[in-house]
Formats: C-alpha cells, structure tokens, sequence
C-alpha cells in the first residue's frame, strides 16, 4: 500500500468547497521520480467531475458569494492565501520536491513565487481601471473590464505551485470562478494550496480542481461548453487539441508552449556574468523549464574559450535525488527521461560532438529518472537539437561569424519565447532586442522562469497570449462599453 499524505484532498478533487472522490471511484498513482516510488495518490477525475465543478464555477460566479465580493475583497483573500502559502512554505517545498524530483531549494524558490502570484495579484485585484470615451453630444460613454465568468485552467508538471499562482491568481483577481485540471504526473502541491485556499476562507466554488488524465479530465474541460475562457500551459501538440476544443465552443485562449530559447554571447561579452547565468538557465529544473536556454550562440573568435569554460563548469554538475539538493534532480517520468535520450542519440547519429557530460550522484536509488547535462557543440543548425525542444538539461552551442548571422540563427526555430544577449555594445543590445521574435528578451541576463510582474508569452509555437505581470490579468477580463443618451 502506497504511503498516504495527510491530507483531506488524498484521492479527492475540490468541488463546490468540498474535497469529494471522482465519479468513477478512481485514482492514479502519485511516483516520486528520484526512486520511481509510489508515495501517495490522487483522484483520477473524468467528465462527470468536470460536469460537477463546472457547475460549481458557474454557480459561484453568478449566485454565490463569489460573485458577490467587492474587488478589493477578492484582493483581500488572495493576499491571505498568499501569507498562507508562506506560512506553510517548507511543507509545500518538500512536497513540490518530493513530487516532481526537483532539488529542494528550487522547490522553496517555486513556493516563494507562487505566494508573489497571489500577492501580486491581490493587490491589482482592485486596480483595473475602464476608460470614459469622448463621444457624440448628448452620450456618456464608457469602457468596463469585466471578468469571463467560468475560466478553465490546464497545468503542466514542471512547475506545479509556480503555473498555478501565476493562472489561478491572475483569474481569481479578475473576479472569474475557475477550473483547474493539474497535471497527473505532479499536482500535490496545488491539491494542498486548495485545502489551504478553504482554511483563509475563499467562498466556495471560486476555485475547483480536478486532477486527472490529460485524455479524460483534461480533454473534458477544455471541450466543456460551459466554461468562457481556457489557459494552458504544456506541449505545442496538446495546445494544438485546446485551441481547437476553444475554437469549437468560440472561446478565447492563452497558449504557453515552451520552446528553444537562445543567449548569444558577443566577443565584448562580460564572461564572468555570463557563464554562470548561461549554465544555470539549462540546468535549473533539470532543462524541464518552458523558458529553459537550451541554445547558446557563440561569436566565432570567443568560441574556444566559451565552451572551454562551459565544458569545465558542465564537468562538475551532478545530477541526484531531491533531497540531496544537488545541481539537478531527476526527470520527471520515464517518457521524459525516454525524450531525452532519444535526443543524444540523434546527435550521436548525426555526428555532433558531447563537449562535456555531468555525472550521476554515487548511491542513486534505483528506478530514478536521472539523465546527466550534456554540452553539446558545434550543432549544426538544420540539427534537430538546434531547433526542437529537448526539455532536458542538454545545452547546444552554435558559433557565428557576426551580428547578422547571429539574429538569423536565434530566429531559426518555429519557437519564440525567451532570449539573452550578452554584449556591452549599447546599440547592438538594442537592435537584436527588437529584432529577435520572442516575448521576452534580456540585455546582459537572462530569466528562466523568473519575473513575476514581467508580461510573459510566446510567438509562433511558443503561443499566444501573456501570462504575468499586469498583462496576466488582462487576459482574465473583457471590455464591455456602455453608452449612455442622455439627451
Ligand atoms: P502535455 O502538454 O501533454 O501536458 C500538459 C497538461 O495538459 C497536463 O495537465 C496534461 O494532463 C494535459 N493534457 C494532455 N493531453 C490533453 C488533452 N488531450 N486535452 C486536455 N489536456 C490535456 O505535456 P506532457 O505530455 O506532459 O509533456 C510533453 C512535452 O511537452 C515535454 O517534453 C515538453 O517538451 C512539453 N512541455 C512543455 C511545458 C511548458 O512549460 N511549456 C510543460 C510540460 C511539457
Ligand atoms: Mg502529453
């Protein structure tokens, strides 16, 4: 028998206020990827809890008391469940570790942002202003943000507490009643900030959760007639299904879906910061990071020295359990570590040379998911690993030969999400920040994950649609104008 966690949402999904067990009775194993162990389980939901919490959104939203509370009020609750989070942040940390293999450290960063979201929301709750508009004598007019009513949320595993603040919190502030449908192969933490969200007192039905299958919770939510507006974050393939299932019911959608992000380094480049930031990009969360900087485009005459140093810093990182708190944990299943592998061995067939490898801890638990980082380099840039996303800690270099070539190269995917450049020359900083096709570029940094207030998205088969800062709230709401004849 799997070893329970104590907790009331144990097999259970949050419906209406009330942790119940799915419809069907059901439950999925919870396995924690440092040993490929069973440690606890949760409800397997399908479309009659979809149905359920649909209706408990909907309710909500429109006779409950939810629907009912002043803007700043929602702000109120959310800065609570915000303080909450904190107070409960090294129980959160070791469960967000436990559950997705990642080091313990990172699993405190992830609760400290979850608890900003919800802060940052919180306090924007009663922030959104509507505009009056100079209209035809006799008229008042004016524009009113107003939330979409029932919102349903798709979540993947990477950053269970991280992706839920920054959904959930925006949605929650915006005054929408929402459906979560978390990841199966990591949800425990969003499950125990639900449980948390009831204890400071958010009226019930505001927030629902279904865990469950992509194919059958998921696939049920996102084709659900009744929900207004649908966000997702996961792979470019699912996307394409929630897209199409929004488009069916006339919805709008926000899409986040990874991609292959670049950092280029000129020859100007301040080194010292930078190798550090360019190491820590692939190898934080394993490569398992939707912004992750999976390629590194390299001026020719600093090329050597570059993966020289990286090859160096690659040697000494070592991959381990979770509570060993080394440079990265494992993967999260055997798919992804399968994904992984598959990607080295098209770069051993296609002759690209591993500049450097990690190593694995000593004494690793059997049945873990562990892959050590690999320095890759040159990569050719029709290469698959120059263009497709690995979501592993494998790191690609590419030399090029000058400014040109760089801005080509950095936008030779179908992604386009996030990008570093590294050069002291002022206008060059600014040319490629406007010319390279992502949401996000940094000059002299680079912020994998990080950036709660910061507009965050993609373009092309990054998505669409931004997550984060004001601009994450925005997507929550809509316009509604109202004219007025008064004569
Ligand atoms: P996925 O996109 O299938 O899963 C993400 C979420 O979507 C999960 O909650 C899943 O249950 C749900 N889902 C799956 N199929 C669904 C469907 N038909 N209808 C509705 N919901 C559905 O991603 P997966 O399979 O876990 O990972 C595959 C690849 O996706 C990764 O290797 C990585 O490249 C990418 N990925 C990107 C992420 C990001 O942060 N942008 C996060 C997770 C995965
Ligand atoms: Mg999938």
């Amino acid at each position: 028998m799997p070893e329970a966690i104590s907790s009331a949402s144990g097999g259970k999904c949050l419906i209406g206020g009330r942790w119940v067990p799915p419809a069907s009775g059901r439950t999925l194993p919870v396995i924690c990827p440092s040993d490929g162990r069973v440690f606890a389980e949760i409800a397997s939901g399908g479309a009659a809890d979809i149905e359920a919490a649909v209706a408990a959104a909907r309710e909500a939203f429109e006779k409950g008391a939810w629907g009912r509370l002043a803007a700043f009020e929602r702000g109120r609750l959310l800065l609570r469940l915000s303080a909450a989070i904190l107070e409960h942040a090294e129980e959160l940390a070791a469960l967000e570790s436990r559950d997705t293999g990642k080091p313990l450290r990172q699993g405190r960063a992830d609760i400290r942002a979850c608890a900003r979201y919800f802060e940052y929301y919180g306090g924007a709750a009663d922030k959104l202003h509507g505009d009056t508009i100079p209209f035809l004598q006799g008229y008042t007019a004016a524009s009113f943000w107003e939330p979409h009513g029932v919102t349903a949320h798709i979540i993947p595993w990477n950053y269970p507490a991280q992706i839920f603040g920054r959904s959930i919190g925006a949605a929650l502030a915006a005054g929408n009643a929402c459906v979560l449908k978390p990841a199966e192969d990591a949800c425990l933490s969003v499950l125990r900030i639900g449980e948390l969200a009831l204890e400071i007192g958010l009226p019930e039905g505001a927030l629902n959760i279904v865990p469950g299958l992509g194919e059958e919770a998921g696939a049920a939510l996102a084709g659900h007639p009744g929900i207004d507006f649908l966000s997702f974050t996961g792979s470019p393939e699912t996307g394409t299904a929630i897209q199409t299932a929004a488009a069916r019911n006339h919805i709008g959608c926000t899409l986040e879906l990874g991609g292959k992000s670049p950092q280029l380094l000129f020859a100007d480049a301040d080194l010292e910061a930078a190798l550090p930031v360019v190491v820590n990009a692939i190898v934080q969360n394993a490569g398992q990071t939707c912004s992750a900087g999976s390629r590194v485009l390299i001026e020719k005459g600093i090329y050597e020295e570059v993966t020289g140093r990286l090859a160096a810093r690659f040697r000494e990182l070592v991959a381990g359990p979770h509570d060993r708190d080394l440079d990265l944990g494992p993967l999260i299943n055997r798919s992804q570590l399968e994904r992984v592998q598959h990607y080295l061995a098209l770069a051993r067939e296609g002759g690209v040379s591993v500049l450097a490898e990690g190593r694995l801890a000593e004494d690793l638990p059997p049945g873990g998911y562990y892959v050590a980082p690999v320095l890759l380099g040159p990569v050719p840039p029709d290469h698959p690993l120059a263009r497709e996303e690995v979501f592993g800690p494998v790191l690609a270099c590419l030399p090029f030969a000058d400014e040109a070539e760089a801005l080509a190269l950095a936008n030779a995917t179908p992604y386009g999400l996030v990008a570093g450049v590294w050069t002291r020359d002022g206008a060059r900083q600014l040319r490629l920040a406007h010319g390279i096709r992502a949401g996000q570029v940094f000059l002299n940094g680079y912020g994998a994950g990080g950036g709660i207030e910061l507009p965050f998205g993609g373009v092309g088969r990054s998505g669409h649609g931004r997550e984060k800062g004001f601009a994450g709230l925005y997507e929550f709401v809509r316009l509604k104008t109202i004219v007025w004849n008064h004569g």
